[in-house]
């Protein structure tokens, strides 16, 4: 018995910020950005719209997929560093939008980037565990909310969106096989955002005091290096559990932060390029969202067959990183 996606879904905000939306708002330019990053375009959330509505709509996409009812849900997750409010989380409204009135258990993970992988895993294990049969896993972020567009360090990379899939125990092989999470808290302030925390709780707040306290600031330099070893690694540490070689690796799907990062890791794990897609320039980095939405493109574009065996590795703010093998049916 294993832990099987069985839909996928994602859901891109229509308005799009470019890296000419960008020269006008900050000191930085299409060819800088493009070259650090790999990025063109982020997806913009609509005014009014919060990481539930984008989460919901990836949602139902991926029921529809799979054929499968919300009712026939047993439980609801939601991956996110920028949920709708403090309290009551964002899974709670997907949950309010997908299927009301029913009692289906529902709640959020925030492992920043890594959190779709680390929902993986908690699902799976629930699954594993006989607890529940039919999960949505959703990886959600309107990140852009949280960014600060005075700081061409941070506001070039973000951008908004939602990923989700149907996880379902089954008889048959393939499936997910090993998955793997990791964190240092000791590196927590290379990318962070402590206003509106217990920390530095509203009543703190000083509109004349460092305003980067209260949006996603990050030491980028220092970040890009820890996220190129701790994929290599946890990638490795995920491929010798299954025993596949690299060779054996038809699609590594990795968290698209940044194009020279993913390159990186692909170098270093002797990966060709073709079988290391991205979306990295027109999505920039969705953050929980990145993974999903990839897994849901390459789907539609029929990149992804029965029978493919695909890597997902990813790596965000904690610092958190996580990878799982999957073999697709
Ligand atoms: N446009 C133009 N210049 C910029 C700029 C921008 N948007 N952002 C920074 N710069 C400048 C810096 O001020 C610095 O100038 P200086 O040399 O005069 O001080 C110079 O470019 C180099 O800055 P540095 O931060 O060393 O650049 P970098 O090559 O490391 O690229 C990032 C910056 C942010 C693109 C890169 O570090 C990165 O992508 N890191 C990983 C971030 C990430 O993925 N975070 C999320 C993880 S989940």
């Amino acid at each position: 018995m294993s832990v099987f996606i069985r839909g996928t879904g994602a859901d891109k905000p229509e308005r799009l910020l470019t890296n000419q939306d960008l020269e006008k708002l900050v000191d930085t330019d299409d060819e800088w950005i493009f070259t650090r990053t790999g990025i063109r375009t982020r997806h913009l959330a609509a005014e009014g719209e919060a990481t539930s509505d984008l989460a919901t709509r990836a949602g139902q996409r991926a029921l529809d997929d799979a054929g499968v009812d919300a009712s026939e849900l047993d439980l609801i997750v939601v991956a996110t560093l920028s949920p709708d409010m403090l309290t009551p989380s964002a899974a709670n409204l997907v949950q309010r939008n997908l299927c009301p009135g029913l009692g289906i258990p529902s709640f959020d993970i925030n492992a920043a980037c890594s959190g779709f992988l680390y929902g993986l895993q908690v699902v799976k294990s629930l699954i594993d565990s006989g607890t529940y049969r039919r999960v949505l896993l959703v990886g959600g972020e309107t990140i852009t909310r949280f960014v600060d567009y005075q700081d061409r360090g941070t506001c070039i990379l973000f951008g908004d969106a939602a990923g989700a899939v149907v996880l379902e125990h089954g008889d048959e092989a393939g499936g997910l096989g090993s998955i793997r999470v990791g964190s240092d808290g000791a590196c927590h302030d290379l990318i962070c955002l402590p206003g509106g925390g217990s920390l530095r709780p509203p009543t703190t707040y000083d509109p004349a005091d460092d305003r980067a306290d209260w949006f996603l600031r990050m030491q980028g330099n220092r970040v890009f290096k820890m996220a190129v070893q701790s994929m290599e690694q946890v990638a490795k540490d995920v491929l010798a559990d299954v025993g596949w070689t690299v060779d054996d690796v038809d699609l590594v799907l990795a968290h698209q932060a940044n194009r020279r990062i993913i390159s990186a890791v692909g170098e270093r794990l002797g990966v060709p390029p073709e079988k290391v897609p991205m979306n990295v320039a027109e999505m920039g980095n969705t953050s929980a969202a990145s993974i999903p939405v990839l897994l849901d493109d390459q789907c539609r574009g029929g990149q992804i067959r029965p029978g493919q065996r695909i890597l997902m590795v990813g790596f965000g703010a904690g610092l958190t990183w996580g990878a799982a093998t999957l073999e697709w049916t």
